[in-house]
């Protein structure tokens, strides 16, 4: 196996949710960590809690991931030897307004990274996928050979980045490449230093939970109850973020081992209703979490959680943190700072 403390990793979209909890754990794992972000969907409030959390200053270049030149300059002062890239836009809805502008950044985005790669000898690349590759499961849990089906602009984006990778991997047998399809990121840092900080209102439940745990928003609109579910709200796979950041540390080293190329859930295996959350998220944080059930929300499907076998298998890795974890740690990070990154 390499030594970690030999290798520069090249984090893209570092600022932002997932990027920030991964920094922290390629840091404790020895990594030397490189963040890129152009703070198109995050603050650089970010650093210096970052700074604070690790005790060192991180090493950082805000540029566009789209950038030829911007990003050569990068890759030709760090010389990473992998990639983690998590750059990308990820809001479902906007992406159905908006495709273009989703192509022109998550995919255009990981060509021009993986050119750049290619041009200085870097050939390690650990990819954001997502379950949302599924699309409407036919049947539970998922497995990583389930069908795949893109259901939306964002799904396309994430698909078609793992046919990329793919094929790269075909074309040159030096490419290894690992596609991670991510569950239901949610939580935060055990500091509450760092957290998920959405912009406008959430699209996601949890976040916006949290919202109304803290008062920011008056109730949460439950999007159906009538789903053929235990409770009749929909079930997802939640997976705490610290979790999901190791998962990330371990594929790294797969892939800094000389192993195959490989595509992998992350996820718990453990599905939760809305409701369970919900109830779950009040316990955690002592406040009330008011709620009215309205129409099911466009695209939504009943139930979503992974198969977590393969992960396990050829990763070694396998998330820990219950729903109660996730819950307290996003409420720390809420509670500590109501407004996100932002002053108020
Ligand atoms: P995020 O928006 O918090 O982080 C993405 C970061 O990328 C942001 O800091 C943003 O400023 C940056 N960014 C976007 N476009 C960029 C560009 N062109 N150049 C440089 N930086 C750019 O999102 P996240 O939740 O941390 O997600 C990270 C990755 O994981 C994304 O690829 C997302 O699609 C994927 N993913 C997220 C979820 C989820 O529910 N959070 C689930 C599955 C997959
Ligand atoms: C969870 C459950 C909602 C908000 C999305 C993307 C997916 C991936 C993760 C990036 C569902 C219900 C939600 C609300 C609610 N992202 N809900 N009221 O839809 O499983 O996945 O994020 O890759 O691609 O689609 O997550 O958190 O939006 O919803 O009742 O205000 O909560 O109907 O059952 P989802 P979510």
């Amino acid at each position: 196996m390499s030594s970690a403390s030999a290798t520069t990793v090249l984090l893209t979209g570092a600022t932002g949710y997932i990027g920030s909890h991964t920094w922290l754990a390629l840091l404790s794992a020895g990594y030397r960590v490189v963040g890129v972000d152009d703070f198109s969907n995050s603050s650089p409030v970010v650093l210096e809690r970052l700074a604070r959390l690790s005790g060192q200053t991180p090493v950082f270049e805000r540029a566009d991931v789209c950038d030829a030149a911007a990003m050569r300059q990068v890759f030709a002062t760090h010389r990473p030897q992998a990639l983690v890239h998590f750059a990308a836009f990820k809001a479902v809805g906007e992406s159905t307004q908006q495709p273009l502008a989703y192509y022109r950044n998550n995919i255009g985005g990981l060509i021009n990274i993986c050119e750049q790669m290619r041009e200085h000898g870097c050939k390690r690349i650990v990819f954001s996928s997502s379950a949302t590759v599924y699309g409407v499961p036919e049947s539970l849990p998922l497995r990583e050979d389930a069908p795949l089906a893109a259901v939306n602009p964002y799904g396309s984006t994430k698909l078609i980045g793992e046919t990329i990778l793919r094929d790269l991997g075909a074309a040159d047998p030096d490419w290894q490449t690992a596609s991670l399809r991510y569950f239901n990121p949610v939580g935060a840092h055990e500091s509450g230093l760092i957290g998920e900080d959405p912009r406008g209102t959430p699209n996601n439940l949890m976040p916006y939970v949290a919202q109304v745990a803290v008062g920011r928003r008056d109730r949460l609109s439950v999007f159906g109850d009538d789903y053929p579910t235990p409770d009749g709200t929909g079930v997802r796979d939640y997976i705490h973020v610290l979790d999901l950041a190791e998962g990330h540390v371990a594929a790294l080293r797969f892939l800094l081992a000389g192993r195959e190329s490989i595509t992998v859930n992350l996820g718990t295996g453990r599905g939760y209703s809305v409701l369970e959350l919900v109830r779950a998220y009040e316990a955690a944080s002592g406040r009330a979490v008011p709620y009215d059930v309205v129409p099911r929300r466009a695209g939504d499907v009943a139930a979503c959680y992974a198969d977590p076998t393969l992960a396990e298998q050829r990763l070694g890795w396998r998330a820990r943190y219950d729903l109660t974890r996730m819950c307290e740690d996003s409420w720390r990070w809420q509670s500590l700072n109501p407004h996100g990154f932002e002053p108020t």
